[in-house]
Parts: structure tokens; sequence; C-alpha cells
């Protein structure tokens, strides 16, 4: 397709346009008065007028302000916030439920394709067992406004908007009624939700309610851990996530295997039952009260060693069978992929938040002699544009 040329746009303009596909991020591509565009609140095909919302040297930003012939996947949004020049919290309440994974699903193919030059076909993103997408989160953050009222940032910005009712959140999390609250002084509160269905309540890092620990029961084993820890934030997300990763690895007994990015040993935990006691697992995690608590958790399991390091700084053992990996959503990067590359296991098994960052990841693999044989995708993130892709590869030769 020939662009038009360009011509002068500013914050503000409206414009009339088609939608393109949607992309990372959660926007559609358009084209206004030959600029690239990248749309919130829109679907592909949609016949629409944007606001321009931000201008920057290669691309311009914006919103839907009207739409003229709506995609067959428009929903109604069941949240009067999620809209233009609303919350900043979710991509995709205009969409229907079923149609957010396709696009997940066709994001993190394009991606793949695009960064590592990796071909997987068509992906089924697999539900958590959600029908509406709503009430799953079991971690939520308010930002305080000068008032002392808890809402939500708007998209990309510092503005805090009056929502009083998040409709991602648990219930146990909604019953605790932040937005009820006068927080003057506060800067912003943190509500977990643990899988007892216990809540805690901070206010900046105060405990203003609940236990200081959270505890997560996955199968037949529980975790307590320090309630603003990380945890995986869909209740059922951390259970699906090793599941995928077993299945994938398929540890054996008496294997070395080794979880980066441990956090506290969810993984590790599973792969060490799978490889028994004559097999090994380490676990290599920054963040120190992770590790404790980690190490307090899997207590019982002689075959796991805790290592409290930056994997970027880690020194990798000579032999090891297998390696997982669940970087933050910056992915684990050249050097450490050419590390995992390097300690020549028969399998690497990536667990990815961020499909773009994930992708860069797997170019190095491959370019290392590795080939993403397996991949799973999990729309642990209903609502927004993320999605968690767990996938399998194995030496190429
Ligand atoms: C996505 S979480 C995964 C945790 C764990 N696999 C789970 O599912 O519960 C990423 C973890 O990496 C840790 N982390 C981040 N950067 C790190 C680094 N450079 N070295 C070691 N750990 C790091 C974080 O503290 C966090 O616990």
């Amino acid at each position: 397709m020939v662009r038009a040329p360009k011509e002068p746009i500013e914050v503000d303009d409206e414009v009339r346009l088609i939608l393109g596909p949607t992309v990372h991020g959660g926007h559609s591509i358009a084209h206004p008065l030959g600029h690239t565009a990248f749309v919130r609140h829109g679907l592909e095909g949609e016949d629409v007028t944007v606001r321009i919302t931000e201008v920057r040297s290669k691309f311009v930003r914006a919103d839907v302000i009207e739409v003229h012939e709506p995609s067959p996947f428009r929903v109604e949004a069941p949240c009067p916030w999620a809209r233009s020049y609303g919350c900043g919290g979710c991509d995709f309440q205009h969409v229907d439920v079923a149609h957010q994974r396709t696009i997940k699903g066709a994001i993190a193919r394009e991606s793949l394709q695009r960064q590592a030059g990796i071909d997987v076909g068509d992906l089924i993103v697999e539900p958590l067992g959600d029908v509406d997408g709503l009430h799953w989160r079991t971690r939520m953050r308010w930002t305080i406004d000068g008032a002392g009222q808890a809402g939500m940032l708007g998209f990309r910005s510092h503005g805090v908007l009056p929502v009083d009712e998040c409709l991602l959140a648990s219930e146990g999390i909604t019953a605790a009624q932040v937005t009820d609250t006068d927080w003057s002084g506060v800067e912003s509160v943190h509500v977990t939700e643990d899988s007892r269905g216990e809540v805690s309540v901070w206010a900046d890092r105060e405990l203003v309610s609940g236990p200081r620990k959270a505890k997560q029961q996955v199968r037949d084993r529980t975790w307590e851990i320090e309630s603003t820890g990380f945890w995986q934030v869909h209740p059922a997300a951390a259970a699906s996530i090793v599941e995928h990763v077993l299945g994938l690895g398929d540890p054996q007994l008496g294997e070395s295997w080794i979880d980066l990015y441990a956090g506290a040993g969810l993984i590790s935990a599973f792969l060490a039952e799978a490889v028994g006691v004559t097999g090994n697992v380490t676990a290599v995690e920054s963040y120190r009260s992770a590790v404790r608590d980690g190490k307090r958790a899997l207590a019982d399991l002689q075959q796991v060693r805790f290592v409290d390091a930056d994997v970027e700084r880690w020194q990798f053992p000579d032999h090891v069978d297998g390696i997982v990996l669940d970087p933050p959503r910056r992915g684990a990067g050249l050097d450490v992929m050419k590390s995992v590359a390097a300690a020549k296991p028969r399998t690497v098994v990536y667990v990815a938040c961020d499909p773009v960052a994930f992708a860069r990841d797997a170019a190095v693999l491959t370019e290392a002699g590795y080939a993403l044989t397996s991949i799973a995708v999990l729309d642990a993130f209903p609502m927004t544009s993320h999605m968690e892709c767990i996938a399998k590869f194995e030496p190429s030769a």
C-alpha cells in the first residue's frame, strides 16, 4: 500500500480512518495524515474518528472518539472508565473476550516472526477458566490523589481518575473498599488477596490490615511469602504455569535443572519433585526476601539449592540437563541467553510475560543452535493486552 505523504499533525487533531491490525501493547495501527499511529480502543477494520493524543518524531498516539462502522468483535465495555481518556489499566474491555485471545495469539506469533524469524503458525491462547474476564486480579495498586482519594492512573498519565470500583479486582480485594477510605498523606495503596482469600492492605510501606505474609497454595504445597512480594496475579496462573513447564520440560529422575528468576521457588518445587533426591535443582533469585521465603517453603526438598544472586553475574555450572527461566518483563537479555545456550541443556523452558522481549531472547537462543519446538500461550491477564508465553527450546541439530 502506498502511504500518503506526511502532513502536519498536532495533539487534539481529529481524523477519520480505517484501523489496521492490533499490535503489542493493544494498539491498532493506523496512518492519519501519513503518520504511523498507535491507536487505543479500536479494532482492526473499523471506520472510526480518532483524536491525536501525542506527537513524537517517528509516530503519533491516538484514541478512538467515535466509531462509525464497528467490528463484529466490538462489545460494550463492562467498566465505564475503559474508554478514551479513561483508565490506563485495561486495553481490551471493548473487545469480545474470546476475540481478545485471538488478538493475543496473533501478537505473539507476529513478535516471534519479526524479532526471531520463527514461524509458530496460528497460536491458540488458553483461557484460565475465565468466562467474562473480570474479577481475577489478586494484586492491585491504587494511586492516591491530592484529596486523599484512591483512584487509577490514566493511560501514560500521572492524573488520578476517581475509579470507584475496578472490575478486574478479585472479590476479596473489592470487599476491602479501598476507595471508601480517606488516604490523605499516602502515595499509594497496595492490596493483595492470597489463595486462602485473606486480604492485606498496605499504605505505602505500612501494613494497614490483614496478614503481613500471604499464604499461596499450589497443588499440595504452601508458600508463606511477603504479601507485597512477587506472586502470579491471576489465581489460576501459578498452577497452570507449573503444569506447562513440567509438560514441556519433562524433567526426569536424577537430572540437574536450573530455575532462573526463581522467585520463591514456585517452579523449583515441582522440578525438584520430578528429579527426586538423586537429582538437583538450583534456584537463582536476586530478591532476598523471596529467597528467604522460598528456602522456608522448600525446606523438605533437600535437592533444591537457592542462590541469592543476580542471574547476569551468576556462574553457570558445567553440566545441566534443563533450564527454566521466567524473567521480568524486560526479558533476560543477550548475555544471559548466551550463557543459557553455552550451558548446553537438553531443554530450555522460557516463561515470558512480554512477547516482544521473549522473541528477542528467542532470537539469541536460535542463533546459538536451539530451536523453538513447542509453545503455549495463556490468557493470564484478561481485558489487557498482556499474556504469558511458555516455550520449549531444544538443540536444533
Ligand atoms: C516473573 S518473576 C518469576 C518468579 C517465579 N518464577 C514465579 O513464577 O513465582 C521474576 C523474578 O525474577 C527476579 N529477578 C529480577 N531480576 C533478576 C535478576 N537480575 N537476577 C535474579 N532474579 C531476578 C524477581 O525478583 C522476580 O522474583
